[in-house]
């Protein structure tokens, strides 16, 4: 692959490494990595679901100390060893916890990204629709469940999407994933205000909106811990790999610290944005029944396009909504895929465009599974779930947490927080390194092994997610 912008020289000795070709590139690459499928479909039904306003106020918290921690954490080792994680943690050590810790963090990206092109084909599928005027048509109750289950429609879906996100990797760093995200992330923020404003002014809404952003302290359970602690991993693409390889990517005069705030601030702006069209939507059009607000997954699919069936300009509304998931979905899935396709790079030396076709394949063989999982092969439900689910469940409930902790374990017993520190330092003074420290030793790994064990206490049917 061309390499975009310069090469440096790194501690893995891999002078042409692609990168990105300034601050604002960067900055708008990982921004367009977060933003997607977590901030617009998951972050408001899960708001919806476990409280609203005090599911937002945990959200923030943790996501200010635990979520900064481990994105400096990641792109800081991404961009010293020049590696996605496989490498990055072998530039450490070669036991058998270096390969495992590199590996999970490795192969998570790879497993989410089949799943995560059925949902973007789903979503696909509806602007389709929206752009031929179907509005009536997509807010009929059983339309959803019968679009994924009808095996054929699902799987052409899913394969457009993949395809497109294939083509952009084709393009390579600079002229793909940058280039994208440069158009994209700024479009999205104008239609995401559009949209918002436009759901908070419906008659009714203003309820909504209160219950998004006033903290009840009444709707407080531990699931609003467990489920915002695992909306942050989903939605800052922590313990994805991603940070890795996009760090890998980061020229040494890239102020980190920044970057990151940068990004948090944007990823979850997007996701309050998010809240602000869905969660008012749904009070304006049910008055804010709690069956309505607890419709989980299917609140973007079922109840959302009732909501624009319902109001007038529904039509033009849907679009623009569908419009934003696409792309913001789009942005994510290539970031999930070219996490892969450098692993494949770094560990198999094939060419850029051998390891792309590979990931390419890898998507469609599991992402076929679960884009079939609702029709043909709904006989398949491993742990009683969906293959989606499944996947879903396996990545972010079970791999991600054992990930994050690698990465804690890795900064703290091996690289030191001194060689972090020297790292972040290269361009800029490391000015919350005590709050870092303090979060990467402790809160960090206390609250992965909570995320872990909670995973696990619902495996077993202990507690109900
Ligand atoms: N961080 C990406 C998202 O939120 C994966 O969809």
């Amino acid at each position: 692959m061309k390499a975009g912008g310069q090469a440096r020289n790194s501690t893995a000795g891999n002078e042409t490494r692609s990168s990105f070709s300034s601050r604002l590139g960067y900055v708008l690459a990982v921004a367009g990595s977060a933003v997607g499928l977590g901030n617009i479909w998951r972050f408001p039904y899960l708001a919806a679901k476990y409280g609203g306003g005090i599911f937002l106020l945990v959200y923030l918290i943790l996501m200010l100390t635990f979520g900064y921690a481990l994105i400096m954490s990641e792109t800081a080792l991404g961009r010293m060893t020049r590696r996605s994680p496989v490498g990055a943690f072998q530039a450490f050590g070669k036991s058998w916890h270096f390969r495992l810790g590199g590996w999970v963090n490795a192969i998570i990206p790879m497993l989410i990204v089949p799943y995560y092109c059925v949902i973007g084909g789903w979503v696909t599928k509806y602007l389709f629709e929206y752009l031929r005027g179907s509005t009536i048509m997509l807010a009929d109750d059983n339309y959803f469940h019968g679009f994924i289950a009808e095996s054929f429609g699902a799987e052409f879906w899913f394969l457009l999407f993949s395809v497109a996100v294939v083509l952009v990797l084709l393009a390579g760093v600079k002229h793909g994933v940058e280039r994208v995200s440069k158009v994209m992330m700024p479009l999205l923020v104008i239609l995401a205000i559009f949209v918002a404003g436009y759901a908070m002014t419906r008659p009714g809404a203003l309820e909504g909106v209160k219950y998004f952003l006033i903290p009840n302290f009444a709707n407080f359970s531990w699931m609003t811990v467990v489920a915002a602690m695992g909306q942050m991993f989903f939605s800052l693409s922590i313990a994805m790999g991603i940070l890795y390889t996009y760090g890998s990517y980061m020229k040494k005069d890239v102020d980190i610290e920044k970057s990151t705030f940068q990004v948090e601030a944007f990823d979850t702006g997007i996701a309050m944005l998010a809240g602000l069209m869905v969660i008012p939507a749904v009070f304006a059009f049910s008055g804010g029944d709690p069956d309505a607000l607890k419709a989980g997954p299917s609140l973007m699919f079922i109840t959302i396009p009732k909501v624009f069936a319902s109001m007038g300009f529904g039509t033009g509304a849907g679009l623009m909504f569908f419009l934003l998931v696409f792309m913001a979905a789009l942005t994510s899935a290539i970031s999930l895929a070219e996490s892969g396709v450098s692993t494949f790079e770094d560990q198999l030396g094939w060419s850029r465009k051998a390891c792309t076709l590979l990931m390419g394949a890898i998507i469609i063989i599991l992402g076929s599974a679960s884009a079939l999982g609702f029709g043909v092969l709904d006989f398949v439900a491993p742990l009683g779930m969906s293959l989606l689910d499944f996947f879903d469940f396996l990545t972010n409930s079970l791999m991600m947490p054992v990930a994050a902790l690698s990465t804690c374990l890795l900064v703290t017993r091996v690289v030191g927080l001194k060689k972090i520190t020297e790292e972040v330092e290269l361009s800029s003074r490391f000015k919350q390194k005590q709050i870092y420290a303090f979060m990467i030793k402790y809160l960090a790994p206390i609250f992965i092994i909570i995320i872990l064990l909670s995973s696990m206490a619902s495996v077993l049917g202990w507690i109900s997610m």
